[in-house]
Order: structure tokens, then C-alpha cells, then sequence
């Protein structure tokens, strides 16, 4: 009996040109004409025909019955669907990978990364790029191509005073862990231009509300008019070190301080929680590590990120995430806490850490970092008890916690 034949699969071109059919079938009862948009034009940015734009122009131009003036319309509003479409699928490929590389865990972190279009918030293209790869210097994307941004890099939003937006894993872990929920109100210190605002307002939705804070003009104007398509945010040009706020859920600070603000801790709601980037200015000893050889060159500096919980009134869980490198965050730095913090972090990562205490004590052993009016202890809180209890069910604190898990990643939000 002869072998039956094998159907070929059918071949990625195929499936594409039926997707562009279905794109310029839909672009075709457009007939009205106003000025077309620039060919392949996204946000300001000229990037180079791909395939698909190709496929699509080529196709509509071989429509029987089109005017030239009616296929040209139709092929220009192809072209920007299949442009679209393909950076859709980019950022979707984007998201998917941080799942992976940051390990999160909730489906409204990669939604929120799915959802919000980077290229929105640093500028026309081509970016300047810092990849953890080479932390050592900038490189230009080849073009404007806004799918060059949904990789896992730094890009620079103010290269000249070493100004990221930051490594999308090391945030996609921190929103992870931040577990924000609907309705909640967040207050971001250190926007930059927003991109971290809009995951952060995704993640609240429309019942929930931000307060994004930047102390550079430019910065917090560029936020501004990014951040406009999200009416739930409310930016502000401010010094995030004293600015005024009524207690919200989430206090989250994108530069690094070295060491937690009264302020910051006194505005967190029961169950409120606190990450910042507790960094020095000094030599970790590791001159070699791209988080403190970069946070130092751009006049920052290395440290670890910190989630601060108040369980009570006066209790506060406290815990390093991982390592990271930022720039400053003015008013939050004291060159003694810096050289202490130094100390402490050569001696090891603080993956002993349990608790915040602020009341009066005496320095022992259970104090990992003595401050004034602050101390990182070893101690856990009296009533430590999780606000979301799946997360703790799913990550037991006992583990986490020490020195041998505390993870030693590279990572970099500055
Ligand atoms: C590392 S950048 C991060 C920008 C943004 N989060 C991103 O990733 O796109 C830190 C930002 O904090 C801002 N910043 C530093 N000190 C600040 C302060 N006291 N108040 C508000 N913003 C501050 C800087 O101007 C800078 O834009």
C-alpha cells in the first residue's frame, strides 16, 4: 500500500500573507482621504519596512478595482496595522520572557507589561541601550523600530547624568512582590518619564490611584504628557524627600537612599509597603560588578532593594530582594549611613534581615544595621503577619531570608 503523504505544515509566509490579506480587506472601506500618516510611523518614530508592510503593500497595490489613490490609502493603513500588530506581538513576546527571567508569579504583573507601550516613555528612537551583557557602555539601537524596546535593558532617558529607564526584570520582580491590588493607592517617587507609574496603574486599575513624583522638570513634564492615557495618575514636579502625602498602600522610591525617611514609613496604611534601593556611595570591594562599577560612574551607587511591610502600628517586616545599583535619591542620603551600610554589606548581603525597628533600643547582635531612629534587625516582628497570605504560603519567609538564598543577582533599575 503506498504511504499515505504527509500534509506540509504550513510555512510562517503563508500564515503572514493571510493576515496581511485580512489587514487591507479591513483597511479597504476607507475611502475618505485625509493626509496619510508617514509611512511605518509610530510615536514620532520612522522605522524601516519589514516584511509584513511589504507583503501588505505589495498585495494592495494588485487589488483589482482600487484607484491608485484608494489602494495607496489602503496599503499606508495596512502597513500601520501590520506594524502595530507586529510590535503587539513583540511586547507580548516581551512580557512572556520576563515570567521567566524575573519569576513572577501574578498574571496582572505580565498583563500590565503586555499592556503598556514602552516606547511611549523614552523618547524617539534610536535608544541608547545598556544591556546586562555589556553594563559597560551605551550602544544605539540601528533604528527607530519601537519593537527594539520590548527587550530586558536599560535604556537611557538622560544619558549624560546616567538616568535609565530601568531593567524591566528587576521591576517586574518588585511589582511582583509589591502584590499591588485594585483600588490601592501608590505613591512613586523618582518616575523618571512614567513607564513604572503605568505598570503601577494597570495593576490598581481605575479605582485605584497614583501620585507620581520626579524631581526633574523636563522629567516630570515628559511624564505628564506619557502618562496622560491613564487618568487614575497624578504627576507631580517635587522633591520626593519632603513632599506631603496622606498615608497610601505602596510607597515605592526609584532611586537609592540610604536609609528609609520617617516620612516614607509614617505614610504607610496598615499593611502599607515600602521598597526603595538602600544603596551606598562607596566600594562594595566588587569593583568588577556591573552594579557597582555603573551606579558609581553615573554618581550612584550599589546596595540592595528593600520591602519594608508595617504589620502594625509600630511593626514593620523588612527584607532584601536582591542587589541592585541606582543612582541617588536627593534628600534620602547621609554620608555616615552610607559608610555604615558599606560596613554592613561587605560583611554580608542582609539576607538575616526581618524586621524595621524604630522604637528606642540598644545596639546587639540581633541589629544587622543600627541607624538613628532605625535599625535593621534580625529580629522578626511580634506580629508578623503577611498581608497577602498566598504570597507567604508560596515563598516561606524562613527561606528567603537567609544569607545563603538572599539571591546575588546582577540586577540594575537605574
Ligand atoms: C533611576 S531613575 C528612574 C526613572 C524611572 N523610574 C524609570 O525607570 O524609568 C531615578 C529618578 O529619580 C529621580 N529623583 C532623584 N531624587 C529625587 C527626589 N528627591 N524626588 C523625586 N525624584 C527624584 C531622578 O531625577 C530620576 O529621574
Amino acid at each position: 500500500m503506498p504511504k499515505k503523504q504527509k500534509r506540509p505544515e504550513q510555512s510562517p509566509s503563508v500564515t503572514r500573507s493571510i493576515d496581511i490579506a485580512r489587514l487591507v480587506q479591513q483597511a479597504l472601506p476607507t475611502r475618505d482621504l485625509e493626509v496619510p500618516k508617514p509611512l511605518g510611523s509610530i510615536e514620532g518614530g520612522i522605522y524601516s519596512l519589514n516584511v509584513d508592510v511589504a507583503g501588505a503593500l505589495k498585495f494592495a497595490r494588485s487589488l483589482p478595482g482600487q484607484t491608485n489613490h484608494s489602494r495607496t490609502h489602503a496599503a499606508v493603513q495596512a502597513s500601520d496595522g501590520a506594524q502595530s500588530h507586529s510590535v503587539k506581538r513583540a511586547q507580548g513576546w516581551y512580557a512572556e520572557e520576563l515570567r521567566f527571567t524575573a519569576r513572577v508569579r501574578s498574571a496582572a504583573v505580565i498583563k500590565a507589561f503586555m499592556n503598556v507601550p514602552r516606547e511611549r516613555f523614552v523618547g524617539p528612537g534610536p535608544w541608547r541601550i545598556r544591556s546586562p551583557m555589556n553594563m559597560d557602555e551605551y550602544w544605539s539601537t540601528p533604528n527607530a523600530d519601537p519593537r527594539h524596546v520590548y527587550h530586558d535593558v536599560l535604556i537611557a532617558l538622560d544619558e549624560a547624568r546616567g538616568i535609565n529607564n530601568g531593567q524591566p526584570s528587576l521591576w517586574a520582580r518588585i511589582f511582583d512582590h509589591l502584590d499591588i491590588k485594585a483600588g490601592e493607592q501608590v505613591l512613586h517617587l523618582g518616575c523618571g518619564t512614567g513607564y513604572y507609574s503605568a505598570i503601577a496603574a494597570e495593576l490598581v486599575g481605575r479605582t485605584g490611584r497614583i501620585r507620581a513624583v520626579e524631581i526633574d522638570a523636563a522629567l516630570a513634564k515628559m511624564a505628564q504628557v506619557a502618562l496622560a492615557p491613564w487618568p487614575q495618575i497624578t504627576v507631580s514636579h517635587a522633591d520626593g524627600a519632603h513632599v506631603a502625602f496622606d498615608p497610601v498602600d505602596v510607597v515605592i522610591a526609584s532611586a537609592g537612599a540610604t536609609h528609609p525617611l520617617p516620612s516614607w514609613l509614617c505614610g504607610l496604611r496598615l499593611g502599607g509597603r515600602l521598597l526603595f534601593p538602600m544603596t551606598t556611595a562607596e566600594s562594595l570591594g566588587d569593583a568588577e560588578l556591573s552594579t557597582t562599577k555603573i551606579a558609581l560612574s553615573a554618581g550612584g551607587g550599589p546596595g540592595g532593594l528593600l520591602l519594608v511591610i508595617r504589620q502594625a502600628k509600630d511593626e514593620f517586616s523588612a527584607r532584601f530582594l536582591c542587589r541592585a545599583g541606582f543612582i541617588h535619591f536627593q534628600g534620602a542620603r547621609d554620608q555616615d549611613a552610607s559608610r555604615r551600610l558599606a560596613a554592613a554589606l561587605v560583611r554580608d548581603w542582609g539576607g538575616s534581615v526581618r524586621s524595621l525597628r524604630r522604637d528606642r533600643h540598644t545596639e546587639d547582635e540581633t541589629c544587622w544595621l543600627h541607624g538613628a531612629g532605625w535599625c535593621l534587625s534580625r529580629r522578626r516582628p511580634a506580629s508578623a503577619v503577611s498581608h497577602s497570605p498566598s504570597r507567604q504560603q508560596r515563598e516561606p519567609v524562613a527561606r528567603i531570608g537567609t544569607a545563603v538564598d538572599l539571591p546575588r543577582r546582577d540586577l540594575r533599575g537605574r
